[in-house]
């Protein structure tokens, strides 16, 4: 197949574009016009196509004699500050589904646990208004949706900031956690994500669906930082700190400290318990999928920065 993979220079699809060439399909990457380098993994035979997600005539001319698209494009993780969430996860989707021809067989699009048009958080309703869109394209071509909690991996969103904040955080300090960490997580394993990607765009009895995935365990964010702790031997009492209070100093330490690892859609996934049932990778998509506690020395190897 040759398949059209938005975000490609992102954390998932940088991963995702060796492992699509490896199975055999043909790959076309869409880049935004930047004077910038695209940071694609290097090396790797794609073709390339330069367009911004709202140039309808460039998304046509980027889909042409495409027979699916891996939709990872989001503006999410610059935070409120890059004041790109609604233009490029919820305009952007809607204009791609717009340029989306009928020769196209399939759209995956990458959600998250809890989305919903009308949820109270920004991210998660960004990307319900997302699903949504292509939901309403679904008569020219099926979609299927995919939503997980956070994916794990060296270079991720989740373990990583929260790996900065430890070591950052002063030895014996007490270490302030929204809620005293109570909300559960459904961590994902990036390659296991990647494998069960492959198997959803090859296979057609998958197409035209919603999957909510994750790994083997429910956590809570307590429970995680704990890992952490012992992973990185930074031990610090935890305490529990208000949600609003969180996010009153979540906002003004993103828009004044530019170091700060977290910002205030980064709450959003911890707004909620937002599980799946961990049995849907092994049984429908024949994957096992590992531990986060088991990865943890894959994606932060002790001797490296965070
Ligand atoms: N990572 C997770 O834990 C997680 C969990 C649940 C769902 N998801 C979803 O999975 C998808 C991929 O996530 P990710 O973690 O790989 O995101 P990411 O690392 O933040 O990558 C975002 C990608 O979107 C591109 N992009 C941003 N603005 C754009 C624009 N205006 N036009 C075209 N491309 C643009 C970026 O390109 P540049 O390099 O040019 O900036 C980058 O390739 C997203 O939809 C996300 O919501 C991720």
């Amino acid at each position: 197949m040759r398949i059209l993979v938005t975000g490609a220079t992102g954390f998932i699809g940088r991963r995702l574009i060796p492992a699509l060439l490896d199975a055999g399909h043909r790959v076309r990457v869409l880049l935004r016009p930047d004077v910038r380098n695209p940071c694609l993994p290097p090396g790797q035979p794609v073709e390339v196509a330069l367009s911004r997600l709202d140039d309808r005539s460039g998304l046509q001319a980027a889909l042409a004699h495409v027979d699916a698209v891996v939709h990872l494009a989001t503006g999410e993780h610059r935070g409120p500050r890059g004041r790109a969430l609604y233009p490029v996860d919820v305009a952007g989707t809607r204009h791609l589904a717009a340029a989306a021809h009928r020769g196209v067989r399939v759209v995956v699009y990458l959600s998250h646990l809890g989305a919903s048009p009308t949820a109270a958080y920004p991210v998660l309703r960004a990307k319900g208004l997302a699903e949504q869109a292509l939901r309403q394209a679904a008569t020219h071509f099926p979609t299927t949706i995919v939503r997980v909690g956070p994916v794990v991996g060296p270079g991720d969103h989740f373990v990583r900031p929260l790996a900065r904040w430890v070591r950052t955080w002063p030895a014996g300090w007490p270490l302030p956690l929204p809620g005293g960490g109570s909300t559960l997580v459904h961590p994902l394993w990036l390659e296991d994500l990647v494998a069960a990607l492959l198997v959803l765009l090859e296979e057609p009895a998958f197409w035209g669906r919603v999957y909510e995935l994750g790994g083997p365990e429910h956590l809570t964010l307590h429970e995680v930082v704990q890992a952490l702790q012992a992973h990185l031997r930074r031990p610090h009492p935890l305490v529990a700190m208000p949600p609003l209070l969180a996010r009153w100093a979540t906002f003004w330490l993103h828009n004044l400290w530019p170091g700060f690892p977290f910002h205030p859609y980064w709450l959003d996934y911890l707004a909620t318990h937002r599980t799946a049932d961990p049995d849907t990778l092994p049984r429908e998509f024949g994957i096992l999928p590992e531990r986060l506690t088991a990865l943890l020395p894959l994606i932060l190897p002790r001797e490296a920065p965070a």
